[in-house]
């Protein structure tokens, strides 16, 4: 089995008791949107993307108590990894958080690259999907989850970092624009009863 391969069994397993925001399948869309926007950019290790899109969630602080890439590096080990290619892995995992890097860019196109997969994941329906996901978790109203749209989702589409992330998040914007007019029309002028 390829260390890939071993990455996404890692992961289903890591996060199957997790039903929020991340749980595998969003480490699967972000690998997959990793592996499409790396086919449109020269020059790039498309397995230092591959792992660091599958493991960039492995020791998530508000999922796991774990210290400097714990999890992501035991399984790199276990998988015989060499310890200086593991360091570059981490490197890109830890470029890739909205909360932990407001503001800053990775260094490396792997880390953009990263980077802009797990934000496609926040926008456009799955964004919206788990944007109202993670509201009902904390026990919040969906007025509330609108909220988090202004703060943060119609945001990420002037963050990214390369044209073909661009390019999505721009479509998957006009969405959540729609969605949103839609959902103002339904919540500000209930239609009448006799109408
Ligand atoms: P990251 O993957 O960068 O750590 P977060 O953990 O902040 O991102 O978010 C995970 C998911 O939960 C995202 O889809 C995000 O939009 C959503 N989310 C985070 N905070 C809120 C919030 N206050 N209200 C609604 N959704 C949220
Ligand atoms: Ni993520």
């Amino acid at each position: 089995m390829s260390v890939i391969d071993a990455a996404m069994e890692y992961a289903e397993k890591l996060f199957r008791d997790n039903a929020g925001g991340h749980d595998a399948a969003h480490t699967l869309r972000v690998y997959r949107n990793a592996m499409r926007i790396e086919e449109s950019e020269a020059a790039c290790d498309r397995e230092l993307v591959a792992l660091g899109a599958l493991l960039h969630d492995a020791d998530d602080h508000k999922l796991f108590h774990t210290e400097q890439n714990e999890n992501a590096r035991s399984f790199l080990r276990a998988q015989g990894v060499k310890e200086e290619r593991i360091e570059r892995i981490c490197q890109v995992i830890n470029a890739v958080s909205f909360s932990q890097n407001r503001g800053k860019r990775p260094d490396t196109l792997e880390g953009k690259i990263v980077q802009d997969a797990d934000r496609l994941d926040a926008v456009g329906a799955v964004g919206i999907a788990r944007a109202f996901a993670y509201g009902g978790e904390h026990g919040r109203p969906p007025e509330a989850t609108i909220r988090h749209f202004y703060e943060k989702l119609l945001l990420l589409k002037d963050e990214m970092n390369t044209e073909a992330a661009k390019k999505t998040a721009e479509r998957r914007h006009r969405f959540m624009e729609e969605f949103l007019r839609e959902y103002f029309a339904e919540t500000e002028e209930p239609p009448r009863e006799d109408a």
